[in-house]
């Protein structure tokens, strides 16, 4: 399978060194051969139609700070449009940063792959969250495959769980931790006493919290979590604004006693039920199987005839990220058998 990658930051890192030493693995396991033919960062791209040495790019990215500077390249810049429709591929990798305002690069990006009949494995959730109806149409009309199990939860596969062993069972609903950032915070301000500054600055310096963590706290990473696991699972299709966020800056140490001592814990919690779905700051009895604590995340999912059903693992994390990444291009490998 030929693939370009966009975006050459953690995730997409952390794929290639994956891909460059699990190479043999994955042929002798899967019958899978990746062979990325195309890089894209946001100062430049690398190209070779007979596959690129990725840890040759990787040291390239190191060095330079850019892929342009993969040895042998062109001078010559091209655009990531170019690159879609001119680079030998049957997948494209979408990996820029989530942006929850207009979706770009990354609804561009998916856009123009699709229509240039590529698959699309993505695990950036701002075009989805905005979007994802449309662009699960036109996959469709285009009959490509579009794929995104590393947007919610990482590696841990929440979605694949939902999809391939759950056919037949009605969901009612489900509920959970979908931010491990929030979480960690949380935490924090429970076991230790910590202010919501302590416990974010701690958070920030473990990097589990970007520099800039509104999405996080705001609670816009887990809402568009939830809208994914609407639309795909739930086949409910909304979109980021039809859904009631409240995120976790107005949780304060007085509320967290209060649960602590009434035998439950704050939780930001993404909910989907009947027809409400929200995202907002919950007291979670200490043994419901979602109270997980630091930066875990946990799903259960309510079922008609097997009850509640919960998953747990991490939810960030490059190699995390990448390695669902790589379970949807297996996916996609067994069944159009490139
Ligand atoms: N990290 C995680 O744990 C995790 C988990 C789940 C999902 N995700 C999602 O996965 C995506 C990637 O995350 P990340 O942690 O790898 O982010 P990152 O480290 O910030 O990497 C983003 C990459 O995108 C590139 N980029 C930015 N604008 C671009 C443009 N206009 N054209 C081409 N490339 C562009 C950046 O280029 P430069 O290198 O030149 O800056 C960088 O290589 C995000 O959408 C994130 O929400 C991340």
């Amino acid at each position: 399978m030929r693939i370009v990658l966009i975006g050459f930051g953690t995730v997409g890192q952390s794929l290639a060194r994956i891909l460059a030493k699990d190479s043999d693995w994955l042929v002798g396991n899967y019958g899978f051969e990746p062979q990325v033919t195309a890089i894209v960062d946001s100062r430049g791209t690398c190209r070779d139609d007979n596959g690129l040495n990725l840890d040759l790019a990787l040291k390239a990215k190191e060095k330079y700070g850019t892929v342009q500077k993969y040895p042998g390249n062109s001078e010559r810049k091209q655009t990531t449009s170019q690159v879609i429709s001119e680079a030998e591929a049957e997948a494209v990798i979408e990996t820029t940063p989530s942006n929850f305002k207009n979706g770009e690069p990354g609804l561009t990006n998916i856009k123009q792959s699709l229509s240039a009949r590529r698959h699309v494995v993505t695990s950036n959730k701002g075009p989805l969250a905005l979007a994802m109806p449309a662009l699960l149409e036109l996959a469709d009309h285009t009959r490509m495959q579009l794929r995104f199990s590393a947007t919610v939860g990482a590696g841990t596969p929440f979605l694949t769980f939902a999809s391939k062993c759950l056919p037949g069972e009605k969901i009612l609903g489900i509920h959970g931790i979908l931010n491990g950032t929030t979480n960690y915070i949380l935490t924090r301000m429970e076991e230790d006493s910590l202010s919501f500054q302590r416990a974010l600055a701690e958070a920030q310096e473990k990097g589990y919290a970007e520099k800039n963590p509104a999405n996080d706290l705001e609670g816009l990473d887990t809402a568009a979590k939830i809208i994914i696991i609407a639309n795909w699972i739930l086949k409910r299709r909304i979109s980021i604004n039809q859904l009631k966020v409240t995120g976790i800056r107005d949780v304060t140490p007085d509320k967290i006693l209060k649960a602590k001592k009434s035998g439950t814990r704050i939780k930001l919690i993404g909910r989907l039920e009947d027809s409400t779905a929200t995202v907002k700051p919950e007291e979670v009895p200490v043994d419901d199987p979602v109270c997980v604590p630091g930066s875990l995340n946990a799903l259960s999912f309510s079922t008609e005839h097997i009850g509640d059903v919960t998953l747990i693992g991490r939810g960030a994390g490059g190699e995390e990220t990448a390695s669902a990444i790589i379970r949807d291009l297996v996916d996609i490998r067994t069944e159009y058998s490139i």
